[in-house]
């Protein structure tokens, strides 16, 4: 994935707020050790380790630029490795994810391993996107299959009341799942094109190499056509909340 810290931090205040509303989910209890998948810069993961108190925390990232900028400190630490196939030595008091897991497939088995690393009586706190059938990516999507052949790109994530059944099956005594829309007021509809370059985009622009900036004008054009060129555009962006309890 072609990860741009600069990018993706554009809409840093955006982004941060669904951290906030996950972290906030999270019982704060003395000494606790806590890894963050997928942490990005790692900015978010040093304001969890300072919100928590944490004992240790681990950032873990697959990204090269993007861990450049990790904030290492005492208890805090960041290593580059892939969430399909980290592991521990020692359990976790918290695993936390905050927009990473949907870039990972088969969750049913991912969550179960994720559940693994967790110490008895720990905690799991997820955030992901779920915005696939938004115009932003449905168009994303049709412009690379039919103007580039190139598949679409979709996310894993599953229908959320799965999610509830998945953590009761998995053992979690206590949960709160919940679906929340954000409502971002961007200047104008070309903002939504600079928001998903940060993200979605990253994939495409992977796969298609010298042929990615016509992409981005076809499917400006497109997106423009579908949801009007409005000044202001009022983004609506879905994302899962999941938190739960050993
Ligand atoms: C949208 S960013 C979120 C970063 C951070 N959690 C935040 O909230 O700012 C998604 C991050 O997940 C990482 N990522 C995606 N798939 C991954 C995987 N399979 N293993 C490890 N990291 C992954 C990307 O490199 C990227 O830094």
């Amino acid at each position: 994935m072609s990860w741009n810290p600069d990018q993706y931090e554009r809409f840093r205040a955006e982004r941060a707020q669904p951290f906030h509303d996950l972290a906030s989910l999270v019982e704060t209890r003395p000494a606790m050790r806590v890894v963050d998948l997928g942490c990005g810069t790692g900015e978010l993961t040093r304001q969890l380790h300072e919100k928590l108190g944490a004992a240790e925390t681990l950032g873990i990232d697959s990204s090269e630029s993007m861990l450049a900028k990790a904030p290492a400190s005492d208890g805090l630490r960041f290593e580059r490795a892939n969430i399909e196939t980290f592991t521990s030595d020692q359990s976790f008091d918290l695993v936390f994810s905050n927009a990473a897991l949907h870039w990972v497939p088969n969750h049913e088995t991912l969550f179960a391993r994720l559940t693994s690393l967790i110490a008895e009586d720990g905690q799991l706190a997820v955030q992901m996107p779920a915005n696939d059938d938004h115009a932003s990516h449905r168009i994303a999507g049709e412009v690379a299959e039919r103007s580039f052949g190139i598949a679409p790109r979709v996310h894993d994530v599953l229908a959320v009341a799965r999610y509830a059944e998945l953590l009761h099956e998995l053992g979690f005594a206590r949960q709160h799942i919940r679906l929340q829309i954000y409502g971002h007021l961007l200047d104008e509809t070309r903002g939504v094109v600079e928001w998903v370059k940060g993200t979605l985009l990253t994939d495409y622009q992977r796969r298609l190499g010298d042929r990615y900036p016509k992409f981005v004008e076809e499917y400006t054009t497109r997106l423009l056509e579908v949801l009007g060129d409005r000044r202001p555009y009022f983004y609506t962006y879905k994302r899962v909340l999941l938190w739960a309890s050993r």
